[in-house]
């Protein structure tokens, strides 16, 4: 039997036996929500990119900067964190409200190990609600009773998309659904979005990107590499803040300086594998 925090058991609706990329990046993470299907997966991208673990660590590192970012300097109380994945360490609800004990997070995942396990951790505050939704159905999600009833869509909200876009394999039906989810953003709200990029300029950067595309074929045909210029179409016709659309370690926020880089022990071509920047609705 498998249980959820809350004791719930939920063998019925997480099927162990296909990998979920919730849980194959949860075990980058060094999460134990896993099973068999998963680390089958995971054996078989670390053989290529044995970094994978220091990248989703470094994902999560940007995370915090950048909620930490927008709760500081532009004072952003509400945030809807779309992709959310399982539970891990300082989760957006812990870095906004290590800023603001007043924000609220809605979180948005679709996937049953997510939903079975995360909904109890992450409902440890009433501020934080967790929607059980498909983020690739905007007009579903925004009327998500956990959405209307945490979020006020009357002042500025974050959109938190941290490498779950590039789960959609067909742009222009990403870029139509990013289209709705900007237009119901007030002035003052930003997007934070990471995501796979494959440059395809023929680089080592863009082999390793597509080798790694292709070893996530079978198990997860709909996920897509994007070139920085396909990436930016993400965010609409709203401006990146400083420094752009940049690799993840090289994100502090508009203005900040860094000193030293953190990534220098790893491989060029591996730290050109993800992306990521925050744009400001004017
Ligand atoms: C790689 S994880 C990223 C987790 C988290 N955002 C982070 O950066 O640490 C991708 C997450 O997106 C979720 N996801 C993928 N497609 C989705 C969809 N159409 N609707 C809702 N969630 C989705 C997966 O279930 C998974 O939890």
């Amino acid at each position: 039997m498998t249980t959820n925090p809350a004791g719930r058991d939920v063998s019925a609706v997480i099927d162990v036996t296909k990998p979920s990329v919730a849980r194959v990046y949860d075990l980058a993470l060094g999460g134990k929500d896993n099973y068999e299907s998963d680390r089958v997966v995971y054996r078989q991208i670390m053989e290529i990119l044995p970094e994978v673990p220091e990248w989703a660590k470094e994902n999560r590192r940007w995370l915090q900067r950048a909620v930490g970012w927008m709760a500081r300097e532009q004072r952003i109380d509400q945030y809807l964190d779309l992709g959310a994945g399982l539970p891990t360490a300082q989760n957006t609800h812990q870095i906004a409200q290590s800023e603001n004990p007043a924000a609220r997070v809605v979180y948005v995942d679709n996937d049953p190990s997510v939903i079975a396990h995360g909904r109890a951790l992450l409902m440890d505050n009433e501020r934080t609600d967790f929607a059980a939704a498909d983020f690739t159905r905007p007009a579903e999600v925004l009327a998500d009773p956990a959405v209307k009833e945490t979020l006020d869509f009357s002042r500025p909200v974050g959109l938190i998309q941290a490498l779950v876009l590039h789960h959609i394999s067909d742009l222009d039906e990403v870029v139509a659904y990013q289209a709705e989810y900007l237009d119901r953003l007030p002035s003052g709200s930003c997007v934070a979005i990471s995501h796979a990029c494959n440059p395809r300029d023929g680089s080592e950067a863009a082999t390793l990107a597509a080798t790694f595309e292709e070893k996530f074929q079978p198990h997860f045909p709909s996920l897509r590499f994007r070139t920085p210029a396909e990436i930016a179409t993400l965010f609409g016709d709203l401006e990146l803040v400083d420094p752009g659309l940049v690799r993840l370690f090289d994100w502090h926020g508009p203005g900040i300086e860094v000193d030293d880089t953190p990534a220098d022990h790893y491989r060029d071509a591996a730290s050109r594998f993800l992306v990521c920047g925050v744009a400001r609705k004017p």
